[in-house]
């Protein structure tokens, strides 16, 4: 009991370390910006204690939106040199400056969290001004990453799924012609360890996609059409299909029937659609590359998000438990982000192996909805274990607990306060 106390109080002051003043810093060193779905789970952490900062973190992160409904994945709300590549290299244009890409789609689940937490009148104005802002941003998916309109997500950036160098996006990036990148310098290998981060192959590769975008302007449009990585993903998938379920919710509450209709029609669409990113060989969910058309083949934590997306399949649901089954039976925490018998596992590197704890948050999430408690449970106390052994940082080592990434890191924080 004590213990759990203590690790509250040292979450909460996580988070009121890194307050910028109505956003939060995912990490003041490495991560000193807004970043999107970390804003998300830092709302759900500040919710437990805090519900009006809580708000005001989705808020803030949308003053940055554009008319489009497009919601970047970085808002540079100040100026810091120990960012790479900061705004004069994405040259979004915009007031406040933004990258040009966006990232996994977890606000409207967040706010429906923050509404279920504190359902009182003042911030039901506040849901009803952020309604059509979610709205805005899932129809900009709709239309904008989802070209067969199968109900799914295509990345056109590795950073836009939020886990940077998983091997899914190696094949895919192949093609990407880095001559022209130029010299640069990495602040991310100032900070931290260079076995935990992307190598210099993948960076190249990142900063090839940030300047293609640029030269076309940033046009959104243009970009999923010609962009030389595109990738149906697998968690921005399931994580969009869960926000829209959780939107439909909302929408039902403010009756809103028309775009509730609507939001029915984008859920059955991919429901119908998702089985695209089923692969029949690996028996598993996995991202897919729409050049190529070839699945990636590699079990991820983010196959697992299909529980949390509400998809319910005996066969595939059973040939996912088996997975997590075996992967139990390799490591010594649940859930690493790369299979564990994979050849190119590895426990520290970002997202070649490491535990996450707001993936863990999904998942498990996503199970004990399905019905599967003590998988649910599992999860939850292998995240809460690590995060009190470990302390509050970026990721984990599942097979030894070891620090992954920098430390105190707000959405571990937020985690731990939302299973408080
Ligand atoms: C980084 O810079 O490492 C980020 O993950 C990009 O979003």
């Amino acid at each position: 009991m004590e213990v759990r106390v203590d690790l509250d109080e040292a979450a909460k002051a996580i988070l009121t370390a890194n307050d910028r003043g109505g956003y939060t810093v995912p990490n003041g060193r490495v991560y000193p910006f807004q970043w999107n779905w970390d804003s998300a789970f830092v709302a759900i952490g500040f919710a437990s204690f805090d519900p009006d900062r809580a708000w005001r973190e989705v808020e803030r992160l949308f003053e940055a939106q554009w008319e489009d409904g497009f919601l970047p994945h970085i808002v540079f709300w100040q100026h810091d040199e120990g960012y790479f590549p900061g705004p004069n290299v994405w040259g979004s244009g915009r007031t406040p400056p933004t990258s040009g890409i966006t990232q996994p789609p977890v606000a409207a689940t967040a706010v429906r969290y923050l509404w279920e937490r504190s359902p009182t009148p003042a911030f039901l104005a506040r849901l009803d001004a952020m309604f059509p802002k979610l709205l805005a941003w899932h129809r900009w998916f709709a239309r904008t990453r989802d070209p067969h309109q199968l109900g799914i997500v295509v990345a056109i950036h590795p950073w836009e799924t939020g886990r940077d160098n998983s091997p899914e996006w190696d094949e895919p990036g192949a093609p990407i012609d880095v001559s022209q990148v130029g010299d640069y310098t990495r602040r991310d290998t100032g900070h931290l360890d260079r076995k935990m981060r992307p190598t210099k192959l993948e960076y190249d590769r990142y900063l090839a996609l940030v300047q293609f975008g640029r030269a076309l302007g940033w046009d959104q449009a243009r970009i999923a059409r010609e962009s030389p990585f595109r990738v149906a993903d697998i968690g921005m998938s399931m994580i969009l299909l869960r926000a829209n379920r959780d939107l439909l919710w909302l929408a039902e509450l403010l009756g809103h029937q028309d775009e509730a209709d609507e939001l029915r029609a984008t859920i059955a669409q991919s429901e119908a659609g998702i089985d695209f990113l089923w692969d029949a060989d690996k028996h598993c969910w996995c991202s897919r590359d729409m050049i190529t058309g070839r699945s990636s083949g590699f079990v991820t934590s983010a196959s697992f998000l299909s529980f949390y997306a509400g998809l319910s399949d005996p066969a595939k649901d059973a040939a996912m438990l088996a997975h997590l089954e075996r992967i139990a039976g390799k490591v010594r925490y649940l859930v690493p982000s790369l299979d564990p018998q994979d050849a190119g596992f590895q426990m520290v590197r970002y997202w070649r192996g490491p535990v996450w704890a707001v993936v863990n948050w999904m998942i498990s999430t996503g199970l004990a909805e399905a019905g599967h408690d003590s998988w649910a449970a599992r999860i939850r106390q292998d995240t809460l274990d690590l995060i009190a052994t470990t302390g509050f940082v970026e990721a984990y080592s599942p097979i030894d607990g070891g620090a992954s990434g920098g430390d105190d890191f707000s959405w571990t924080a937020a985690i731990a306060l939302a299973w408080s």
